[in-house]
């Protein structure tokens, strides 16, 4: 069976190397997410172990659909009976760009139609659509003209961990706090600090990482409603689980230092760290980031600052003087987290930097200035290594 697994674009790499680290044959990175083979047991593995990923999609046909007619055809080739039954619920998610089939509505009905004609034919009955929450999330991708059947193995997206108790401003998704993790290397057995958590995303998630703790082990998949996951399937996902158990360390090696100024932030890293588990691995403070001192001779500082907004006062409706007082301010604030960052000799510093002017205010030149996209925003991972 073929899979592919989505991520945030721009963390690619990240995804790419969990998965070979799993050990899933045929590992190979492509544009918003990697593919890799393997019984359904890979697929379920990647959703167990797999912190960077977005969805884990099985892919049942890949055929030419040029037109509607084709589109509807290529579907009903699919053995639909191995995968639902009159009494499991579907729903079709379409996403589409093609210059025949526009509407992505459209398109997610000809799939349906097709499914449920198949099961009709060869059940003596058909299933009921709910698209709220069905049983089996059929996924269709269609672009230049060839189309691409998926089931979605998760269900809910894999960001959901389940810890998220309580939300701040601007937090970042689960996965792309794990992404930045990767991707800016760093270690979970050394400190680690982050004096913006905002709601500890990065700080709970390293924690996660540093004890060793799966990010799917509290949660429920879609693939366990599909009527197929009574048979071999169920038992294999309780061995893939209980030996994920099997490998949590009791604490995490290193101290974990999360930090913020607001205490509504401080108020729901609280809640997420002992949702997520890993209260008692977090050194939790109300402080201003820039007093931040190094606690240890080495370690790792990662944050996401704020972009400017909130800080600078400025925004939407803003004259041209106050927007000016802002940027000033602004720039104030983020020499103060430089100067905080430099005086951390021996550190790593990795920043989720969506302004460049922090960029020009650090004096050092990143070690790494990796792009990705933070939903919509662009932003910048940079990786300092500190003198
Ligand atoms: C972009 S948010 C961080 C979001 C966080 N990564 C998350 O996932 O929830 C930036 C955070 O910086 C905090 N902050 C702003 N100025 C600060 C300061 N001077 N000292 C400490 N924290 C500050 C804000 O309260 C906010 O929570």
């Amino acid at each position: 069976m073929r899979f592919f697994a989505t991520c945030a674009k721009g963390t690619e790499g990240a995804l790419r190397r969990e998965l070979s680290g799993l050990r899933l044959p045929a590992v190979r990175g492509d544009r918003g997410g990697v593919s890799f083979e393997g019984a359904l047991e890979a697929g379920m593995r990647a959703c167990l172990h797999a912190r960077t990923a977005m969805r884990v999609l099985l892919e049942l046909a890949r055929f030419p659909a040029p037109d509607a007619a084709a589109l509807y055809e290529g579907a009903r080739a699919v053995a639909w009976q191995d995968w639902l039954d009159v009494r499991t619920t579907l729903a079709v998610e379409a996403t589409v760009s093609s210059t025949t089939i526009t509407h992505s509505g459209f398109a997610a009905l000809k799939v349906k139609d097709a499914a449920v004609d198949v099961l009709r034919e060869r059940l003596g009955a058909r299933p009921d659509v709910d698209p709220k929450d069905p049983d089996v999330r059929i996924v269709l991708h269609l672009a230049r003209d060839e189309a691409t059947l998926s089931l979605d193995l998760a269900g809910a997206p894999l960001h959901r961990r389940g810890y998220r108790a309580v939300t701040t401003e601007a937090p970042l998704k689960e996965t792309l706090a794990a992404a930045v993790l990767l991707l800016g290397g760093v270690d979970p057995a050394l400190p680690f600090a982050d004096p913006m958590a905002g709601s500890g995303t990065l700080a709970i998630e390293h924690a996660l990482r540093a004890r060793r703790i799966a990010p799917g082990l509290d949660r429920a998949f879609g693939f366990q409603r599909w009527p197929s996951y009574r048979g071999g399937p169920q038992s294999a996902w309780d061995r893939m689980k209980a030996a994920a158990r099997a490998e949590i360390l009791p604490r995490a090696p290193a101290p974990i230092v999360a930090r913020d100024g607001h205490p509504k932030a401080i108020q729901a890293l609280r809640l997420n760290a002992a949702a997520a588990g890993v209260e008692a691995d977090l050194e939790i403070s109300q402080a201003d980031a820039r007093d931040l001192q190094p606690s240890a001779d080495a370690g790792a500082i990662v944050t996401n600052p704020p972009y400017g907004e909130r800080l600078g006062g400025g925004g939407e409706g803003a004259s041209a003087a106050e927007a000016r007082v802002a940027g000033k301010k602004l720039q104030g604030f983020y020499r103060g987290l430089a100067e905080m960052l430099v005086r951390h000799h021996g550190w790593t510093a990795v920043v989720l930097s969506g302004n460049p002017l922090l960029e020009r205010a650090i004096p050092i030149r990143p070690a790494v200035d990796h792009r990705l996209w933070n939903g919509p925003l662009e932003a910048h991972l940079l990786k300092y290594e500190l003198p």
